[in-house]
């Protein structure tokens, strides 16, 4: 069954994400389901999917780092309710704990876990339609695997399905069965209340199991189902960090190669992240060692590369970001940035503007059109267009405990080495000579030069370190001044 023919699938009535558990084998002092999976927490990847049931209901059971969990939940776009399972007594007590605050209900409760980050709302939809269609009491999504290990194993009477038995509680013969459980369901509410209420804990490990639901639903004459998913993944949990790297690489496997198909160059897909909210236009090319992390967006035909980091960036059209880390920056049209930019919060890169080789940028704002092609610091700036900041320039923004702002007018030109202690202004067209310390407003159309005069002292080697490497090649010299100097000299006088 195609998702696509589930558009318009009725909503189910409440769907329990259990998330109590406590995650200890992360040995983290964060909740296992805060960990991230290509920019996102793996309960808000198990909250989207539930939310594309359209449910009455979102409950997430939360037990360990109640706290931390329920204020991460808050931040999320859609609305859930939190239910608390203070112990961990078992899937079925969570489930219980989960409804407890909702009354009777009638309809379907999907049941799925916090910690599935592949699980798609694609196949949740296509499991309540499966459940829908065969007219089931029970739907559980299921797997056929190389290595059941650990998981409960789904015992089937020809194709009927009569219950799920747990590792731990199996028989020899039960043990070879290698369709298991992937903890999914879809239930018939009130089948599942009533089912609820029968379960004991009479088994290996004392709890209340969720799975025997399934056995009730079976043995008081009602039809169970399964639905069997290829994408072994997308029923994958993560239990430790070795699986949490495995759970990144592979979807962003499939973050790159939706991207590919969408018309974007990925050189080398196996050093390139590319976070889940990243948005990328056609034609953009990623080189190796790009990271795109957070919101950012790249615009068509924009090559971003090698070893570049970016975070909440947004990045022009046919713009160049070289070797560059960035955060909350704007890099406008045609741009060329790095290699070897820092920019931080609040760059702002206008149309064919230049950030160039070690370069820092912070709240600086620099107009289209305008470079600072070199070895610059560039904070708390406003710089107009078709400016140029010369090589070694630093806007000296703080004095110990102010911070200050720089303005840099339309066309001016800042001398290499020079210092702008802020506040400064420097009007449009205006001029700094080299070696500045410009710590007076520059009007429109002025030059400044702000540094000691050159002295000449003829002689001073030869009087005071006679015989020296230096006295020697001065010995030796004709005195003559190099011709590439004379010939920029005769071409700047005209
Ligand atoms: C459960 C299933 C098993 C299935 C496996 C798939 C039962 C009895 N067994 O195994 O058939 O193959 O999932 O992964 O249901 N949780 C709570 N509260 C609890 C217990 C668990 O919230 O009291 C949550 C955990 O945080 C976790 C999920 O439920 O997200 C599954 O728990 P876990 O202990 O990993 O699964 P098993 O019980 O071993
Ligand atoms: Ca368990």
């Amino acid at each position: 069954m195609s998702a696509d023919h589930l558009d318009d699938l009725a909503p189910v009535s409440a769907v329990v994400v259990l998330a109590a558990g406590g995650g200890t084998r992360m040995k983290s002092k964060k909740s296992k389901l805060l960990h991230e999976v290509c920019g996102k927490t793996m309960l808000s990847f198990s909250v989207s999917a539930a939310a594309a049931l359209n449910p009455e209901h979102l409950v997430v059971v939360v037990g360990h780092q109640r706290d931390e969990v329920a204020a991460h939940l808050e931040t999320l776009t859609t609305t859930v309710r939190t239910a608390v399972q203070d112990e961990q007594l078992g899937t079925g007590h969570a489930v219980k704990c989960g409804l407890e605050d909702l009354g009777e209900l009638r309809g379907e409760v999907v049941v799925t876990y916090g910690d599935v980050p592949m699980l798609t709302g694609d196949t949740l939809r296509q499991l309540v339609a499966v459940h829908r269609a065969r007219h089931h009491a029970a739907t559980v999504l299921t797997a056929v695997v190389d290595d059941p290990t650990g998981y409960g194993r789904v015992v089937r009477h020809g194709e009927k399905v009569v219950g799920i038995v747990e590792h731990k509680d199996a028989t020899q013969e039960q043990r070879a069965i290698c369709e298991i459980n992937s903890g999914i369901y879809v239930f018939d509410a009130e089948v599942l209340s009533e089912g609820l209420g029968s379960l004991g804990t009479d088994n290996a490990q004392g709890e209340q199991y969720l799975t025997d639901v399934v056995h009730h639903a079976h043995t008081t004459g009602r039809e169970v189902g399964a639905m069997v998913i290829e994408d072994l993944w997308q029923t994958e949990g993560v239990n430790d960090r070795v699986q949490l790297a495995r759970m990144n690489k592979e979807m962003s496997r499939r973050i790159l190669d939706a991207w590919m198909l969408k018309g974007v160059t990925i050189i080398d897909p196996a050093s390139t992240w590319v976070d889940v909210d990243v948005d990328l236009a056609p034609d953009v090319v990623l080189m190796p060692g790009t990271i795109l992390q957070g919101a950012t967006t790249i615009g068509e035909g924009a090559v971003i590369g090698p070893y570049t980091t970016l975070m909440d960036v947004e990045v022009g059209a046919d713009a160049e970001v070289i070797r560059t880390h960035g955060s909350f920056a704007i890099i406008g049209e045609g741009a060329t940035v790095g290699p070897f930019a820092y920019l931080r919060p609040g760059t702002q890169l206008g149309d064919k503007g230049k950030i160039g080789t070690f370069v820092e940028t912070k709240n600086a704002r620099i107009a289209g059109g305008a470079k600072v092609p070199h070895l610059a610091y560039v904070g708390d700036a406003h710089i107009d267009a078709g400016a140029n900041i010369g090589a070694g320039t630093i806007f000296a923004n703080y004095d110990g405990i102010h911070k200050s702002a720089t303005h840099v007018g339309e066309g001016a030109f800042v001398g290499s080495n020079s210092v702008l202690v802020a506040p400064v202004d420097i009007g449009d067209g205006a001029l700094v000579a080299a070696g500045s310390t410009i710590t007076d407003d520059v009007p429109a159309g002025a030059l400044a030069v702000a540094r000691g005069r050159q002295h000449i002292s003829e002689g001073w080697v030869a009087r005071t370190r006679p015989g020296s490497k230096q006295d020697v090649a001065a010995q030796s010299s004709d005195g003559a001044i190099h011709p590439a100097v004379e010939e920029s000299r005769a071409k700047k006088n005209g």
